[in-house]
């Protein structure tokens, strides 16, 4: 079949108008688009010195470019915005990967261990009881602005915990119960609270440390008290200890120093690529000889912020869950020590003789005074 010459004209002449029809409508983007990947390529080729890949003297490949924007290398795109400005960064893949696989086995780890220890320390042990039995007279143990402080803390810490497990596994575990629809509304209100509590916790965090610090430091007499597991596993031991025993103190020292990295990555990832924190850090743990990486991009800086957050709540939750069975099922008449303040004195004696002793020494020396 022979096309017309009318036909060859009309298509030449379309040709024509859609050529310059383009050049009108998208000449200024082309323009830009040609420059900006010209300016990368020099860049590129002005930072190798004019070498590709095999040593061959001419411009970046384009396989070498491309490979550079997956790798989430900085400076790929003129965008001055440091996280817009990065392409594509194919460790994220990774980061979701421990997230979900390893970050939440870990978290089953320590849930289903601190439960079952809980569990087989009663059925081994029993309630630890108050072995002189209950005589009849109570000693001030904690004060109301103590007490405040610590239910503060334990309140807001039970609701973070509850909120932040199911941002981790509430997809599995609640949203077949709920439904989609409920388990949405749920997961929103507790992201809600879990951004807001979060500053209550901080603030009795700072109140149960400036409160306890100064019992809290460690004595000779921890070491006993280490040494024979606090006497929790035999019937008639009782090591002496003052007014926090060593398990209390390890306790303490946990709360204070994993709540306030909980706190601080919690704020990173409520205002988004805002902090860097985990490349300074590195730099001053290689100065111990390791050898981490001090130059991370803002979204290393997030996945960093992410994993700790969730590693260090979930050792600090399966510690909680040993603390609150101790302080209430656990062992007679702990609880009230947080309930109304006053414990009894035989409690008192068996588990923090020389608190005890303190407090009456305190005591005859202000009878002196009167
Ligand atoms: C329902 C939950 C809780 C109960 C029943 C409970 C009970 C107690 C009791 C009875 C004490 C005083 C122990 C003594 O007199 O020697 C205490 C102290 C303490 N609690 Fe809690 N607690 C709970 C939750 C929490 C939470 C969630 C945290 C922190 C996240 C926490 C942190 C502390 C600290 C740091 C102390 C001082 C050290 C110690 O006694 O171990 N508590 N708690």
């Amino acid at each position: 079949m022979t096309s017309s010459p009318i036909l060859k004209r009309l298509i030449k002449a379309a040709t024509v108008v859609t050529v310059l029809l383009a050049v009108v409508l998208f000449g200024p983007d082309l323009n830009r688009a040609t420059s900006l990947v010209d300016v990368q390529i020099n860049q590129a080729h002005a930072q190798t010195g004019g070498n590709v890949p095999g040593n061959v003297q001419g411009r970046l490949s384009e396989a070498e470019i491309w490979r550079r924007i997956r790798q989430g290398n900085p400076g790929m795109v003129t965008i001055p915005d440091k996280q817009a400005g990065i392409m594509i960064q194919s460790k994220g893949e990774a980061w979701r990967l421990f997230r979900t696989e390893t970050l939440g086995a870990f978290g089953v780890l320590m849930l289903f261990g601190a439960i079952t220890f809980c569990l087989m320390f009663y059925l081994g042990r029993g309630r630890v009881r108050i072995e002189q039995g209950w005589s009849g007279r109570i000693i001030e143990r904690f004060n109301d602005l103590e007490r405040f402080a610590h239910w503060l803390v334990a309140v807001s810490f039970i609701i973070l915990g509850l909120t932040g497990l199911n941002i981790l596994y509430g997809r599995d575990v609640i949203m077949p119960l709920l439904g989609p629809e409920a388990f949405s509304t749920l997961t929103e209100l507790g992201k809600l609270a879990h951004n807001y509590v979060g500053f209550a916790f901080m603030v009795g965090l700072a109140l149960i440390f400036v409160l306890w610090v100064k019992n809290n430091f460690p004595n000779q007499h921890d070491l006993v008290w280490l040494a024979k597991f606090g006497g929790l596993f035999s019937k008639h031991s009782h090591p002496p200890a003052k007014k926090f025993n060593a398990g209390q103190k390890i306790l303490f020292w946990l709360i204070i120093l994993g709540g306030t990295s909980v706190s601080v990555t919690g704020v990173a990832l409520i205002f988004p690529f805002q902090f860097e924190m985990f490349g300074p850090t590195f730099a001053v743990m290689n100065t111990l000889g390791l050898d981490l990486p001090t130059t991370l991009t803002a979204m290393e800086e997030m996945q960093l912020s992410q994993l700790w957050h969730s590693i260090m709540a979930l050792v600090m939750i399966a510690v909680v869950i040993g603390h609150i069975y101790i302080g209430s099922l656990g062992m007679e008449g702990a609880f009230d020590a947080m309930g109304s303040g006053e414990v009894d004195e035989n409690w008192a004696r068996e588990h923090h003789s020389l608190w005890v002793e303190e407090q009456e020494k305190a005591g005859s020396s202000a009878q002196g005074d009167d």
